[in-house]
């Protein structure tokens, strides 16, 4: 909030609106459940004194929960727009220029200009600039994250056997996680035998098979932030190519975490993995970036690909993920989760990675 006011100082901004879950949530330290009703923060940069917008039926856990204390509501009967002007008027705002996110949604904006001569200006950069540097807190709630979607991810390796739907591998996950507090479970994929060659396929109800590669790409939300890991592992077997290709991937992953500290490149990152892949022969099976950042979303800044030339900094937080994909036989993806500190990365996910056989 104080890195937020400083940098409306500095611009003509004179207030923020924040409607979106996420920002809401990184703000005020809760969110509405965003339907259809209008929900937000205006946030004054000259006395930095926000008032919550919420409504009515949401006004107990706002008060419960809200950072900011100024809590105005409305019925369902009312206009939410009237309480927006009154509070614009209150905080004599209504000419300024209003910060606002890029996604706001258009009837939100029209009640925020059509009655007044504010001017609003797209502030998703400023956002994300203060959402990408993580607090020491920040961290901690992702490491525990990390240690709940690992946890599903071993509950998953020991129900694998020969017989076991993917489907079935994956309900088993589920449980695990939320049994041990994930909140919500937004990707659980399992991917077993030539379907483990779709970097993003969907699980089904095919059953493993008695030599058979099994991948699990798992993200899930513990106190409002992701984790997000992939783990691969083979049934009752490795072919001699099924164990070089996973030697292969996982030199990739160790290299590129061994490479994150402050000051490199996040194109610096995906280079480093990219050339372990490419120098074993396997540059044109490794179709995607190599990680992304994660935190209140699961994909955000800073993402790890060509072409990215932030400088990464201490409290960022991304994933690792190279992968190798031989279509329509099988593949291979390892993926942790890391934040930058000072000389060196983080691990946020501890999780073995030793080739396993089942
Ligand atoms: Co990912």
């Amino acid at each position: 909030m104080k890195n937020l006011i400083e940098i409306g100082c500095k611009s003509e901004i004179g207030a923020f609106l924040v409607t979106s879950e996420k920002n809401m949530r990184y703000f005020a330290g809760f969110s509405t459940l965003a339907i259809e009703r209008f929900a937000g923060i205006v946030i004054p940069v000259e006395t930095g004194a926000p008032v919550v917008i919420v409504p009515k039926l949401e006004e107990t856990k706002a008060q419960e929960r809200s950072a900011f204390k100024e809590i105005r509501t409305y019925s369902d009967s009312e206009n939410p727009a009237v309480v927006l002007n009154k509070v614009v008027k209150e905080l004599k705002l209504e000419k300024g220029v209003f910060g606002v996110e890029g996604t706001l949604p258009f009837r939100f904006y029209r009640m925020l200009v059509e009655s007044s001569n504010i001017r609003a200006e797209d502030a998703s950069a400023t956002f994300s600039q203060l959402r990408i540097i993580k607090s020491e807190e920040e961290l901690k709630t992702m490491q525990k994250a990390a240690d709940i979607v690992a946890g599903g991810i071993k509950a998953g390796i020991e129900f694998i056997r020969p017989g076991v739907s993917e489907l079935a591998i994956s309900s088993e996950i589920e449980r695990t996680i939320k049994e041990n507090g994930g909140e919500s479970i937004p990707f659980c994929i399992v991917l077993s035998g030539a379907n483990s060659a779709l970097p993003h396929g969907e699980t089904t109800s095919r059953k493993v098979d008695a030599k058979d590669v099994v991948l699990m790409d798992i993200g899930a939300v513990y106190d409002g932030y992701y984790a997000d890991l992939t783990r691969t592992v083979f049934v009752g077997e490795a072919t001699k190519k099924q164990r070089e290709i996973y030697h292969v991937v996982a030199q990739a992953e160790e290299a590129a975490i061994k490479s994150v500290r402050s000051g490199i490149k996040a194109e610096e990152v995906d280079t480093i993995a990219r050339n372990v892949i490419e120098k074993a022969g396997y540059d044109k099976y490794f179709t995607h970036r190599t990680g992304h950042g994660l935190g209140l979303e699961v994909h955000e800044e800073p993402y790890i690909t060509q072409g990215n030339k932030t400088i990464l900094k201490p409290g960022m937080t991304f994933t690792i993920e190279p992968g190798i994909y031989l279509p329509r036989e099988f593949g291979v993806r390892i993926e942790d989760n890391i934040a930058v500190s000072e000389n060196k990365g983080r691990m946020l996910s501890k999780l073995a990675k030793e080739l396993t056989v089942i």
